[in-house]
């Protein structure tokens, strides 16, 4: 018996950086995502019958780090202690977009192990949860996973993610990858650093403010309005980083060079794509569907970077 299931990745607009509670990823703070339905993980699992342990199909292990396979395995042990699920399973787990962009994404990959596990729940046991409660649970895996349930717009205020009714229902992702070996200070360690930043401290607060003026501004279609308290809500992000002790970084020259092309770009043409980063030096980009012109020309502008549009690789 197998069960298998996706999830998307997702980009948040307004961050989860920090946490009120480190064993159980409960956030500092109100985070707005929206989902990357083309960067998607596939998890498998394969029922055992003479075994005692769960283990990773030997094929798609090698390309996953262990640290990351030995927190993949304790998040299926600890929905299977919660739900008595006595039966012991292969797991593979496979993304849907080229290895070599550096997107490897906890949060895909913990939603779709947590929704798969559910299907077999479901069929081994007979038992259901709503997506609420998968959103919660998936949360202790990887908190930015609770979000990848929702879609297009999720927001996590602290138990599960819920969706969120608001207007640019279909934009258009294109990753600007700027690096894609992995990173020296984990997503999971950018949150124990930074509350040593004297930022950090009124972190919560200006995240709500932005939180709630994003809101408003999306549901007003004032584009720009949002462009500049999204740019506004990463450079917070990164500008806690910097303030950490010890002070750790994600941006690279080149990452700052697309940067400036971006900003200018606004400049010149009083129009653009949102812009926002996460833990990391690549840079993401939204567009909207009636954009199409301006995402060409882009494509151009950012020409020496390696796109990723869509989920498709451009200009390799
Ligand atoms: C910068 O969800 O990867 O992407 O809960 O420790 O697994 P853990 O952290 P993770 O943090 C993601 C942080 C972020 C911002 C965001 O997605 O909101």
């Amino acid at each position: 018996m197998s069960w298998e299931a996706s999830a998307p990745s997702n980009i948040a607009l307004i961050k989860y950086m920090g946490k009120s509670d480190p064993n159980s990823n409960r956030p500092s703070n109100a985070s707005l995502s929206y989902s990357l339905e083309n960067l998607r993980t596939n998890v498998l699992l394969k029922k055992l019958s003479n075994s005692q342990v769960d283990t990773w199909n030997s094929v798609v292990s090698e390309k996953i780090p262990e640290a990351g396979k030995t927190k993949f395995l304790k998040h299926l042990a600890m929905l299977k202690e919660r739900f008595d699920v006595r039966e012991c399973f292969e797991v593979s787990s496979e993304n849907s977009f080229p290895h070599s962009c550096g997107f490897a994404s906890s949060a895909s990959s913990f939603a779709a192990l947590t929704k798969t596990f559910f299907l077999a729940l479901k069929s081994l046991k007979n038992q259901d949860v709503t997506l609420q409660q998968m959103s919660a649970l998936s949360r202790l895996g990887s908190g930015s996973s609770c979000r990848s349930f929702f879609s297009p717009w999720a927001v996590w205020q602290s138990e599960g993610a819920e969706s969120v009714d608001l207007p640019y229902k279909n934009l258009i992702h294109v990753a600007v990858v700027i690096e894609s070996v992995p990173k020296e200070v984990s997503s999971t360690e950018a949150h124990r650093r930074v509350d040593t930043s004297l930022l950090q401290k009124d972190r919560g607060f200006r995240a709500e403010r932005r939180l709630e003026s994003l809101v408003s501004l999306m549901k007003d279609e004032n584009w720009k309005g949002c462009f500049e308290t999204i740019w506004q809500e990463f450079w917070d992000m990164h500008a806690l980083f910097e303030t950490s002790f010890p002070s750790f970084g994600y941006m690279t020259p080149d990452s700052l060079s697309a940067l400036k092309i971006l900003k200018e770009g606004w400049q010149k043409d009083g129009d653009g794509p949102w812009v926002t980063m996460d833990a990391g030096p690549n840079i993401h980009l939204l567009f909207r569907p009636d954009q199409s012109m301006l995402l060409q020309d882009y494509q151009h502008r950012l020409g020496q970077f390696k796109l990723l549009v869509e989920g498709s690789l451009r200009n390799v």
